[in-house]
């Protein structure tokens, strides 16, 4: 090991988490096997309209991960890569669904590399989960739909909560 290697091997999961579901829940756990330390960072974007509050987001997925003791969760505003660098977080780690999601994480992967040196890590999600989205189970979630068996149980009493 060189003397640059850092001694605890980090990686950060960005993403909106509105709310997190299960296929988030998929990557973290398997990425939690393979590094020391995850951070599940939240982006806090205030130009975009979200369902749930960088608190409520950030609640939901402490209790999601609990029993992980080497996920930690955290918020960020800016670029991933500064967010990266300030916490000596050399690669971030992200799922992907289908080549649809790849055209796009090629371009944010190349470019956070180009940036700042910051590789990033795609695992292929458990095809169990390739048709999720947030997005998804937020729209189901307003008009009625099930998605019990695509989010936590957490998240479904939070969901249940919300006036269609
Ligand atoms: O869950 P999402 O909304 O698909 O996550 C997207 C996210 C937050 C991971 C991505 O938009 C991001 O990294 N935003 C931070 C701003 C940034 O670094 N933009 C430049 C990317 S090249």
């Amino acid at each position: 090991m060189s003397e640059l290697t850092p001694q605890v091997r980090r990686a950060v999961c960005p993403g909106s988490f509105d709310p997190v579901t299960n296929g988030h829940l998929d990557i973290i756990d398997r990425a939690s096997r393979l590094y020391d330390e995850i951070i599940v960072a939240i982006f806090v974007n205030q130009a975009k309209s979200n369902m749930f509050s960088v608190e409520e987001r950030r609640e939901m997925l402490v209790e999601a991960t609990e029993t992980y003791p080497n996920v930690r969760i955290d918020t960020f505003h800016g670029l991933v890569v500064d967010y990266c660098r300030a916490n000596d977080v050399p690669v971030i780690v992200k799922g992907l669904r289908a080549v649809s999601d790849f055209d796009y994480e090629l371009q944010m992967a190349q470019m956070n590399r180009g940036l700042a040196g910051i590789d990033t890590l795609f695992m292929p999600t458990n095809p169990e989960y390739s048709f999720l989205a947030s997005s998804l189970v937020k729209d189901i979630a307003r008009w009625g739909g099930d998605v019990s068996a695509l989010v936590p149980p957490l998240v479904l009493k939070r969901l249940r909560n919300i006036d269609g």
